[in-house]
This record gives C-alpha cells, structure tokens and sequence, in this order.
C-alpha cells in the first residue's frame, strides 16, 4: 500500500541508494534510573539495528521504555551499560562537546511538544539548527522541504499564529531541513487531529522513500505504524518482537496478542 502520492517538492522516482547499511546501532543497551527503592529498569539489554533509508516505528506499552530508547539512542540521555552507536560512533566515547556536536550535525528530533521557538518565525525555527551549527541551508532542499510540508504562505508566521498541525510541520521541516543522519520522533503525531497527523506521517514517509531519509518514530497509534517499514514491539525495556511491511490492521492484531498473552500469564 502506497501512502503518500509523490509529493511535490520531491523527486517523483525512488532515490536509488538502499543498502543494508547501519544507521544507529543498540547492542546489549542498559538503562537504570534512580536506586534503591526508586531503582526501575527502563531498558533491559536491547539490541537492535536502525538501518539507513529505513522507516521503524517503537511500540509498546507507557513505560515499556521508548522514550528512554529514543533518548539514549540520540545521545540526550547516558546509558548504564552496552553500547548506542550513531553510524560508527559509540555515544560514550565522547566527551560534552563532541556529543553536542554529534547531536547538531547528524541527529534530528521531533517532539511531540513542538519545541518550537516562540519568538521566531516558522523559517527562523526551521533553520534554527543550521544558523546555530553556522551551515547554510542548500536552498533548493529547502524549498522543496518547506513546499511539500505546505508551509510556503507560513513563513513569517511565528508558532502561536499557526494551528497544532501547522507546528508540528515546522518542526518535521526543521528536522528534515538539516538531512541529518536519523531522525527520532517521539509520538511526533500525538498532539495532530488525524488529518494533520495523516500529512506529518506521509511527509516522513516520503521523505524516507524518495530522499533516503532514516526515521525512527515512537508511536502508540497502528495506523501511523502502518507508515513505517518494520515495528519493534518493547516491554517491560525489553524487545519482544518484531514486524515487516506493517499494516495497520497487522499491528493491531499484535497488540491484541500482547494484550491476552499479559491478562493469561
Ligand atoms: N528521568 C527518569 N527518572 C526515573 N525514571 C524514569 C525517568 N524517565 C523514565 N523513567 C522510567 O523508565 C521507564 C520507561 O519510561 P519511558 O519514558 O521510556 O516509557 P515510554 O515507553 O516512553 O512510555 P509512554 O508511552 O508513557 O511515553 C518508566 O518506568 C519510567 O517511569
Ligand atoms: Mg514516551
């Protein structure tokens, strides 16, 4: 099933380039938060390949640790054991510094809070990223992100002038606007009625089909896991399955196994 026709700010043809390639990469990934008493687990030795020009969606049950997974895996949080990779990085081989600046140059994020700037224009938010990290936007890659997420007449609007869809836009253009290596978004449709959120979800799609773009997306929703090319199904910090080629009705389906295999045991 296809999801988004071709949009018009993007190639119409598939950019070529899929490799079996590692974007990002868990081995034996740990998480421990708080001790004693308030010791909780939050992963539990996750192992699993992000791979380049693929779209995956993490679900799970709430504190089954996807956030703490996203969060880990871009570098926002430290880990307690294993190893989180960017490419070829390990995260915890880096100091401060290095990690702000792995965070800048190769990682974008999009939030269920639109994290947007209030003072700033959608163009200002948009390439907010590139002006910190003193790199000029390619121009023709901008228009053609800024096009497709239908924000040309938006522009000089600033966040509290634009609807709950129109932000979350901003901030996937953002995201995009960089070509970062992986994009994490953490239920970046959470907050969308399912128009808005049908647009943001096709956008990520498309920008994975026809720009090569890796997505990595937390969501609780089966139709926006649909979109995706595989779903990682965690629980309890741990992976406990795995689908391709994901519809909607395939993921509901697993979910309701879940669902009875929790209320049987
Ligand atoms: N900063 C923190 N300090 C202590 N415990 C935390 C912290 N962040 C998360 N946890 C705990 O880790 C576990 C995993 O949390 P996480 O936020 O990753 O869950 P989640 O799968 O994203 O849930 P949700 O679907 O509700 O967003 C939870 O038990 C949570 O209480
Ligand atoms: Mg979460």
């Amino acid at each position: 099933m296809s999801h988004a026709a071709a949009s018009p700010g993007f190639p119409a043809s598939p950019a070529p380039l899929r490799t079996a390639a590692v974007a990002a990469r868990a081995t034996d990934l740990s998480k421990v938060y708080g001790q004693g008493d308030t010791r909780v687990v939050a992963l539990d030795s996750v192992s699993v390949d992000f791979g380049k020009a693929q779209f995956t969606a993490i679900m799970g049950p709430s504190g089954s640790g996807k956030s703490t997974l996203m969060h880990c895996m871009a570098g926002l949080d430290t880990i307690s054991g294993g190893s989180a990779r960017i490419g070829d990085t390990e995260l915890s081989s880096l100091n401060d510094r290095q990690l702000t600046r792995l965070r800048r140059d190769k990682i974008g994020f999009i939030f269920q809070a639109f994290n947007l700037l209030p003072t700033l224009t959608a163009l200002e938010n948009i390439t907010l990223p590139m002006d910190i990290a003193a790199r000029k936007p390619e121009k023709a890659w901008l228009d053609a992100v800024i096009e497709t997420v239908g924000l040309s007449g938006r522009l000089s609007h600033r966040p509290a002038q634009l609807s709950g869809g129109q932000q979350q836009r901003v901030a996937v253009a953002r995201a995009l606007a960089a070509q970062p290596e992986i994009i994490f978004a953490d239920e970046p449709t959470g907050n969308l009625d399912s128009r808005s959120g049908a647009e943001v979800l096709g956008f990520l799609r498309e920008s994975v089909r026809a720009m090569n773009q890796t997505v990595v997306m937390v969501t609780h929703d089966p139709v926006a896991a649909g979109y995706a090319d595989r779903v990682v199904f965690l629980a309890d910090g741990r992976i406990v399955e795995e689908l391709h080629e994901p519809t909607a009705d395939s993921v509901l389906d697993r979910m309701r196994l879940f669902d009875s295999k929790g209320r049987t045991s």
